[in-house]
């Protein structure tokens, strides 16, 4: 996969010396939903607005496939759809003419055919012409998105799509989401809702603080994920594991009074019942057994209030 979007060392310092981005490396790879969770105040929304052209960076480069959004601002632009965290749509309009005023603004040439194919695309087409006032809130979020879709752009982002929307809503905007990823478009959302990364992502970035800390494939975060850990406490302190326990790649507390274990939940056998085998042929007696198991919220505390990945006792 080739990269569409190449962010590079990114820089925000707002008027007052609040540095919100603290040189951001990202490279958004086409057709693929990229989820950037972070907390409030994480940074995302300056990211985001940083990358589209609306907040001017400190420095720091964009290049939208290939474009330099400084010196082709105008190519790079409108390649990008940017759906905003904060429904800003005037009430009186409807909702058709919403959408075609936001193509021209792109300079594109009218094309009726488009539109009506992004309105059905998101279910608005029977709501054409109400005005925007009249739609509830998840329909309002619909129209932004299709306002960013006018124009045509090949990457979309959307800010925290689903804050404040209701669950059944926020699974219905999950069903729009991968139906654009489905119609080719690459996909940039933020959220604090872990769920809806786990719902949604191909990867997942975690920002906080201003600093993008990980950047990672959701499949291999899963699989973190699905790992737990048997920590066994022992009767008698030992110096070193046996060789016979080799295979389990046991952890040996450095106090020597306890092992740690970790399997993969998700594999059919966990191999406990020949850890225990082995350890008592071994002649180690145990006094204790406890699991723990590393989840993508406990990777993601652990990130965002630790600074560093949360290690093997991360979840005990
Ligand atoms: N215009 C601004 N001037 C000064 N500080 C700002 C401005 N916009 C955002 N910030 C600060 O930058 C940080 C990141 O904000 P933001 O990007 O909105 O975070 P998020 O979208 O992750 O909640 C916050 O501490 C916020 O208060
Ligand atoms: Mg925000």
């Amino acid at each position: 996969m080739t990269a569409i979007v190449d962010i590079k060392s990114l820089r925000k310092v707002y008027k007052g010396g609040f540095e919100a981005l603290k040189g951001v490396d990202l490279q958004i790879e086409e057709g693929e939903i990229l989820a950037l969770l972070g907390p409030n105040g994480a940074g995302k929304t300056t990211l985001i607005s940083t990358i589209c052209g609306i907040t001017d960076p400190t420095s720091g480069e964009v290049l939208v496939a290939g474009h330099n959004w400084r010196k082709a601002y105008r190519q790079a632009r409108g390649l990008i759809g940017l759906v905003p965290q904060e429904i800003n749509l005037e009430g009186f309009d409807r909702v058709i003419n919403s959408v075609r005023f936001s193509r021209g603004l792109f300079g594109m040439k009218p094309d009726e055919a488009h539109i009506e194919k992004v309105l059905r695309q998101l279910s608005l087409w029977d709501k054409k012409d109400a005005r925007i006032r009249e739609l509830s809130g998840g329909m309002k979020r619909r129209v932004l998105i299709a306002k960013a879709l006018s124009h045509e752009p090949r990457v979309l982002f959307l800010d925290e799509p689903t804050a404040g929307v209701d669950v059944a809503l926020r699974k219905g905007m999950w069903d729009t989401v991968a139906e654009l990823k489905a119609n080719g478009v690459t996909i940039i959302l933020t959220t604090h809702y872990i769920e809806e990364a786990e719902a949604l992502a191909d990867r997942v970035g975690v920002i906080n603080g201003g600093e993008l800390l990980l950047v990672e494939d959701k499949q291999r975060l899963m699989e973190r994920m699905g790992r737990k850990q048997l920590t066994i406490e022992l009767q008698e302190k030992i110096d070193s594991i046996p060789a016979s326990l080799s295979e389990f790649d046991l952890e040996l507390a450095p106090d020597g009074r306890s092992v740690t274990y970790s399997y993969d939940t998700r594999g059919e056998r966990t191999g406990i019942t020949k850890l225990l085998a082995g350890l008592s042929e071994a002649g180690i007696v145990l006094r204790d057994l406890k699991t723990s198991q590393s989840s993508l919220e406990d990777i993601f505390v652990g990130l965002v209030e630790g600074g560093t990945t949360p290690s093997k006792e991360g979840a005990a």
